[in-house]
Parts: structure tokens; sequence; C-alpha cells
């Protein structure tokens, strides 16, 4: 090994699944993180400068995420440490992501929260009666990725008639893979197109205030200052990126965790009270977010020789997935306790997911609308169900299949 790069008297792997697109086996990722984990505690990923650390030990990605002051925000993505866009809360660090924080939660809160729940559970249902009777569909295609996007516009206050464009956009910005967009034009393209959307949006709501995020969000303020044009836009773009994928990738693994283990799926059809501890457990074994942090110095962290300036990559499933903390880790357990760590799929630290009240609220009435309507179901062939790996971990596309 060379000592002379990165990491080079350190495990060292190349070609860890980020960013990387289509995986040759279904749940390959998670079985790459099981392994990594027991393997040793972190990695250099790269074979020179340009690579970054991957941390698979559950104590150092936890206390990682707990101490921004080293591992700064200002990158999320470990292949772009120097980005040329800032998505707004994310990528912001101390006190400047407080103010945000304190200023986004009344648009979180949970009363605010419970007054969607009818038109959250309308739309689940005008989505399902659309194809309930036609005996099959596709999943992502034709629930996952529709339904939180309407969602979303809902609270952004925007027409749902745009989901579409809506769904185009954050694909581009969140699925391409490296190979295909290398310098992350695409991805950078379909941003300004948003940020180009939301600033017509912008100045509309200015003259034309509604009961909407966008024009609570016109009227805050930071170190008691307006926000300024630019970064309301990159506030509009984070809210787009956070709150769409995430939601459409863990539905449709729900589906797929549901369709594959019929004793589960009968438990909570015969008892549906069941579905809130379901969510979490599906989210923490298909954990599908891994965001990086950029280190501010030169520290040793639980042995890692991390230096100023380079990423290191935090994947939430080392946590999630944790032998240390769960008995049968890698198997959902439909009733399994809640604990801090169940449910940190949505993160820790002081960017932990601000939306994990709505992601839950959305999951749980999408499994329940679907199995009062579609009790029983099948995968009729699963030679084109791949696992994906953007920005997240997912499934492009499950068909579904069941008796009419
Ligand atoms: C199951 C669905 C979801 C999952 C798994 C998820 C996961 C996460 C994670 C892991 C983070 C932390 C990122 C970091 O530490 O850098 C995060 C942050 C965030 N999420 Fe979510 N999320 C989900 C749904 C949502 C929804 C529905 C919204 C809003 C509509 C949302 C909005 C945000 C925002 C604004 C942040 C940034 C918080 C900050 O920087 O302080 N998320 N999410």
């Amino acid at each position: 090994m060379n000592d002379s790069i990165p990491g080079g008297a350190h495990p060292r792997i190349s070609g860890y699944p980020y960013y990387s697109g289509r995986s040759d086996n279904l749940l390959q990722y998670y079985s790459t993180i099981d392994r990594l984990r027991a393997e040793a505690s972190f990695y250099w990923n790269g074979d020179d400068e340009s690579g970054f650390w991957i941390f698979t030990d559950p104590e150092a990605v936890a206390e990682a995420y707990k101490t921004p002051d080293f591992f700064s925000s200002a990158s999320v993505i470990a292949t772009d440490p120097n980005p040329d866009y800032k998505w707004i809360p994310i990528m912001s660090d101390g006190r400047e992501h407080r103010q945000w924080r304190r200023l986004m939660a009344p648009v979180f809160a949970a009363r605010r929260l419970a007054a969607m729940e009818d038109v959250v559970r309308g739309h689940a249902r005008r989505i399902i009666d659309e194809f309930a009777d036609a005996g099959e569909c596709d999943i992502r295609r034709d629930f996952g990725n529709i339904f939180p996007t309407v969602i979303f516009l809902e609270l952004m206050g925007l027409p749902v008639e745009h989901a579409e464009r809506f769904m185009k956009w954050e694909h581009a910005i969140l699925n391409t893979p490296a190979s295909q967009d290398p310098d992350r034009a695409i991805a950078i393209g379909a941003m300004n197109e948003v940020t180009a959307y939301m600033a017509e949006v912008l100045e509309y709501r200015r003259t034309n205030p509604g009961d909407d995020l966008i024009s609570m969000a016109i009227g805050w303020e930071i170190d008691g200052k307006p926000i300024s044009h630019e970064d309301l836009l990159n506030f509009c773009l984070l809210m787009l990126i956070g709150g769409l994928d995430t939601v459409q990738a863990q539905l449709t693994w729900a589906l797929y965790h549901l369709a594959t283990h019929p004793s589960d799926r009968a438990r909570i059809v015969a008892d549906p009270e069941l579905i809130p501890t379901a969510v979490e457990e599906i989210l923490r074994v298909y954990t599908i977010v891994q965001v990086a942090r950029k280190a501010t110095r030169d520290q040793d962290f639980h042995g890692c020789p991390v230096k100023a300036g380079q990423m290191v990559l935090l994947p939430l499933a080392v946590l999630c997935r944790d032998a240390g903390a769960f008995a049968e880790p890698t198997e959902v357990t439909i009733d399994r306790p809640l604990s801090e760590q169940t449910a940190y799929a949505f993160g820790a630290g002081p960017h932990r997911c601000i939306g994990l009240d709505l992601a839950r609220r959305e999951l749980r009435i999408a499994l329940e609308e679907w199995h009062r309507r579609i009790p029983e179901y099948r995968i009729p062939d699963d030679s084109n169900v791949i696992e994906y790996v953007g920005a997240q971990i997912t499934l492009p596309s499950l068909p579904l299949a069941w008796a009419v």
C-alpha cells in the first residue's frame, strides 16, 4: 500500500456503492454494508486523494453526525467536496442552521400535519383507485412516485397538476448515475430549471400570499434580515430534494418487503394498528440515505486519521442494521419496540430529518389505504426488479399483481 495517498495504511476499497447506478443483485447494497461493517471500522474509498472515507463503526457514525463543528455539512455529497450550490438548510452549519430550523419548525408542527391527514388520505385513495381494478401496477411508477409528489406540492402551495415535471427534475438531480453525469451537468441543469420555476412562484406569492410554505418563508428573517431571494430558492430546492425521492423509495421498499413476506403482510391486514411500527422497521432494515460530511480539521476520529477538507461518508444503514443494538438486525420484526436507534433512518444530530413526522404519516396512510383496498398481492415477475444506488438506495420499478 502507498502511504502517500490518504488511507494508505488503512483498509481500502474501490467501487463502494455510491451514485453507482444499477446493482448486480437486489439487496446488494445492504449485504455490502453488513460485510464492510463486520470487517473494519472505516475505509478509504478510491485510489488517490479524490476518494473519501467511509465510516462503518456504528458509534463513530452516530458521533460524527452529532459533532457538526468537526463534520461540517458544507458538502453532503462525498464526491463533491466543493459544491457551487447550497441546499438550505441541509448544507448550512451552526448558528445559521439553528435559525433555519427554528423558522421551519411550525411548518412541520404536529397540529399542522394532523390537519393534512384527510388531504393525504384523499390523494392516496384517489391514486390507488386509478389502478386497483386493473389487478396490476408498477408500484413505483403508478403510486410511489406520484403520491409523495402531490403531497409535497400541497405543502408548498403549488398546483398538483405539475407533479410530472417535479418527478422529472427530482430524478435528474438525485438519480443520475455518476457514469452518465460525471461533472453533474445533468443534475445542475435540473436544479437550474427548478430554481427558475420557483423564482416565478416566489414573485407571485409576494403579492398573493396563501397558507403555504413558500408564502410563510417569504416573511422569514435570518440574523434580523429578510432572507435573500437566492437563499429562498435554495431552500425550495432542498424541500424538493428532501421530501420526494426519500418517501418514494421507502414506500417502494415497504411494498417490496410486504409482497415478499406474506406473514408480515397478513399481520398488518388483520391488525392495521401494527402499521406504524411496521413502517419504522422497514425504514430501519431498508435504510436508504447515506450522506457525507466535510472535515474541518485534522483529527484522529475513532482511529481514523481524518484530514481537514476530506469527505467522510456516513451510511445510516450502519446504525440501523447494528448487530450490537438489535437482535436479528437485518430482519424486519414488525412489532419491535421503538428506540432512538430504530429511528436513525432519519439521521442524527442537528440535521435530523425535519420532515420525519410528515414522512411517517405519508407512509402509514399509504400502507393503510393500499391494504384496505388490495390486501393480497405478489410480484408476478421479478426479472426487472433491480436495486439502484443514486442519492438513495431505491427500486426504480416494482411490478405487483393481485386478483380482481
Ligand atoms: C422516509 C422519508 C424520509 C427519509 C428517510 C428522510 C431522511 C432524512 C435524513 C437522513 C436527513 C438528514 C440529512 C443529513 O444529516 O445531512 C434528512 C434531512 C431533511 N429532510 Fe428528510 N427524510 C424523509 C422525508 C422527508 C420529507 C417528507 C421532508 C419534507 C417535505 C423532508 C425534509 C428534510 C429536510 C428539510 C432536511 C434537512 C434538515 C436539516 O438540514 O436540518 N424529509 N432527511
